[in-house]
């Protein structure tokens, strides 16, 4: 890991991996393939963030809607997840990088679920890189999940944005700054709905199992000269001071 002081201001990236059935079929290989393929790469993005000095890195790796997908692939998918796990171990504790997942992994098999269980625990007071692998996780599942949380705790009562954030799956990895999705189509697939409210999006045509380090350094250099202005006129510090910004106006202005 190298501990240079970054050059931007990017703090949290998320990676929709998509392409791979695509990148497979491409090559006379079944769909599979591609996954096995897009797994290999996802070690060394990881380190290039971290390199990158990214503070949470969150990638999408499997969606409630992927359960629509035949059995096989399923299978696979969680096939490498598996494997991933037992590979990375080392590395992500010896790079003191907090590893989570979010989603729903209930239909997991039990000894994957344990590994996880396993990782979660021995990375937990790391300080470095917040990896999170979204596992069986959906967007919208999770706003309902944080939103019927809040009103059980809380009855009667109107929540407000800055306590909903607190009951998502993970709240400390706040905001998105930068989404990157891969595969060339231009959707979000109910992915962190919330938290890219004001996330730059960043599409590539260059498919998952292609994509490497240099494109991901190359698009944070892109994205970090674009200006962010979050509503106000001139390009704003962050969403915060502009929230505090307005509030101050609208007090001034309420006559
Ligand atoms: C992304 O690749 C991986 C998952 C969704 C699990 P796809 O499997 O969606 O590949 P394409 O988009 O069909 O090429
Ligand atoms: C999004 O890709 C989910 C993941 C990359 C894990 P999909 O391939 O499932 O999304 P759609 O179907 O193209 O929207
Ligand atoms: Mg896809």
């Amino acid at each position: 890991m190298i501990l240079a002081k970054p050059k931007h201001s990017i703090k949290h990236v998320a990676i929709i991996m998509d392409g791979n059935g695509r990148w497979a079929s491409m090559r006379a290989h079944p769909r599979v393939w591609g996954h096995v393929r897009g797994s290999g790469i996802v070690a060394d993005i990881v380190e290039a963030a971290d390199d990158a000095g990214v503070g949470a890195l969150t990638m999408y790796a499997f969606s409630t809607e992927n359960w629509c997908r035949p059995q096989t692939e399923v299978r696979v998918l969680f096939n490498l997840l598996h494997k991933f796990l037992k590979r990375e171990r080392d590395r992500i504790l010896k790079n003191n990088i907090r590893f989570k997942i979010m989603g729903d992994i209930t239909n997991l098999p039990v000894s994957t679920k344990n590994l996880i269980a396993q990782l979660e625990n021995e990375s937990r007071l790391n300080t470095g890189l917040k990896l999170t692998f979204a596992f069986g996780y959906g967007g919208r599942s999770e706003i309902t999940q944080a939103m019927n949380l809040f009103v059980k705790e809380n009855p009667g009562r109107d929540v407000t944005e800055e306590e909903l954030a607190k009951y998502l799956m993970i709240p400390d990895l706040g905001d998105v700054d930068l989404l990157i999705r891969t595969g060339g189509d231009h959707r979000i697939s109910n992915f962190l709905l919330w938290q890219i409210a004001y996330a730059e999006l960043y599409f590539t045509d260059t498919k998952w199992p292609d994509f490497s380090v240099v494109e991901f350094d190359e698009i944070l250099d892109i994205v970090s000269k674009r200006e962010r202005r979050f509503g106000a006129i001139t390009s704003a510090p962050d969403l915060k001071s502009n929230i505090e910004q307005a509030r101050t106006n609208k007090s001034l202005l309420r006559g």
